[in-house]
């Protein structure tokens, strides 16, 4: 799927249709009105200034009440979003085009890249209009840089070297470098910003190396060689195998079932597309597909299949959002083992999480609450990019 940015690639894609049904949309969340705990709309502003209004409701694709909440908090004017979905033309005016998000997700937040200046979208408006004729003028002076990356001993510009959609093109105050030298700088820069995105990701303890650590994309695989090192693949194998929980495109099923013969299931509400290498690679090998439960892990969940909870083999996540405290609290209340790795703390979601007489609001705070729960638990780092601490239980 490519990803829309201008509003010449959005008229070409919808040119004549009624709906086009997957899109990425990326711009600046310019507006944002917040109807009710179901409901948003946003304006998004593209890099030529034409705006689409964007939609989450509970109800559409994977939206939750609870997942649309989480998405308002997550989400602030100014900021940079990638917004996933189908346009639709609005019932009204066939000629404005409605994004209907089934995901969005922050790809530069307005606050880090602006600390402590508040997004004001009228001189956005005036810069979208003084666009065509003349350089745009800085929007705001920043007086502090955090994680500024040095080119040539001046502080580079991210947009410049990212992707080449700095708006502010010789006005810019960040550094562009000479034209001629841009495939150069932005080797060098792109290098410079690996090392510290890795260096960013460390958390406190973590042993591994931030210049060695794997890809984010083989976390499936090096968590799944780890459980085997752990658990063994005789324990895994047991009874109706790994529930693998919030497992999105079935990554550690797939490296569970088709490389490791493990026999796993899928538990998420989401439906995705699974990725064509899987399929070529289940497809070569006559792999069957996991099974897949299409809902959310909860009590009702676990009572429903009480058979295939109560034998399987151990209860897993990656980056499971909001199901990682309930995998931990299943695989206890069932004894089983389980191993997850949580990513988001989610406070603002579960307000009443306390450890140690303190609210969880880290996420070194959160993997000692889940660790609270029973002295036998563990943790561990695992060799990925991101969020790698994993907490276990070896019953
Ligand atoms: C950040 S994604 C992680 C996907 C995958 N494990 C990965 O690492 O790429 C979080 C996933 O959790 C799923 N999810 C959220 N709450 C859940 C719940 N209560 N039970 C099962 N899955 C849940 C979402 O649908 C989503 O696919």
């Amino acid at each position: 799927m490519t990803t829309i940015t201008n509003g010449n690639q959005l008229h070409e894609v919808v040119d004549g249709k009624e709906r086009v049904l997957s899109i990425a949309v990326k711009g600046q969340l310019v507006r944002k009105r917040t109807v009710s705990k179901n409901l948003i709309f946003g304006d998004i502003a593209l890099t030529d200034g034409e705006l689409i209004q964007m939609m989450v409701h509970s109800g559409e694709a994977s939206w939750t009440k609870e997942r649309v909440i989480q998405l308002n908090w997550d989400i602030h004017l100014g900021d940079i979003v990638l917004v996933q979905g189908e346009i639709r033309r609005e019932e009204t005016n066939s000629n404005r085009l409605l994004l209907v998000a089934s995901a969005c997700t922050v790809q530069e937040s307005w606050e880090k890249t602006h600390p402590q200046q508040r997004f004001e979208h009228n001189a956005l408006e005036s810069v979208v209009k003084e666009k065509k004729d003349a350089p745009p003028v800085a929007l705001a002076t920043k007086q502090t840089y955090e994680n500024m990356i040095q080119l040539d001993g001046k502080n580079a510009c991210k947009y410049h070297f990212s992707n080449t959609t700095c708006q502010r093109g010789d006005a810019c105050h960040f550094y562009h470098g000479k034209s001629e030298d841009y495939a150069q700088l932005r080797q060098e820069w792109l290098e410079k910003r690996t090392i510290q995105k890795r260096a960013i990701a460390m958390v406190d303890g973590d042993p591994n190396d931030p210049h060695s650590k794997a890809l984010k994309s083989q976390r499936a695989a090096l968590f799944v060689e780890w459980l085997v090192d752990i658990f063994g693949v005789q324990l895994l194998s047991r009874g109706t195998g790994v529930l693998d929980v919030a497992g999105g495109k079935g990554d550690i099923s797939f490296e569970l079932q088709c490389k490791r013969n493990i026999p796993s299931t899928l538990i998420d509400p989401r439906v995705v597309k699974q990725r064509k290498t899987h399929i070529k690679v289940m497809r070569e090998q006559l792999c069957n597909k996991w099974l897949h439960i299409q809902a959310e892990l909860n009590d009702e969940l676990v009572n429903m299949h009480k058979d295939h909870f109560e034998n399987c083999s151990a209860i897993v996540g990656m980056h499971p959002d909001e199901a990682t405290e309930v995998i931990v609290n299943t695989s206890l209340s069932l004894n089983k083992p389980f191993a997850v790795v949580p990513c988001c703390v989610m406070s603002r979601l579960f307000p009443d999480r306390v450890c140690n007489n303190e609210k969880i609001a880290s996420y070194n705070d959160f993997v000692a609450y889940l660790k609270s729960k029973d002295p036998r638990i563990q943790s561990t780092f695992l060799p990925f990019e991101g969020k790698n601490q994993v907490v276990f239980l070896l019953t």
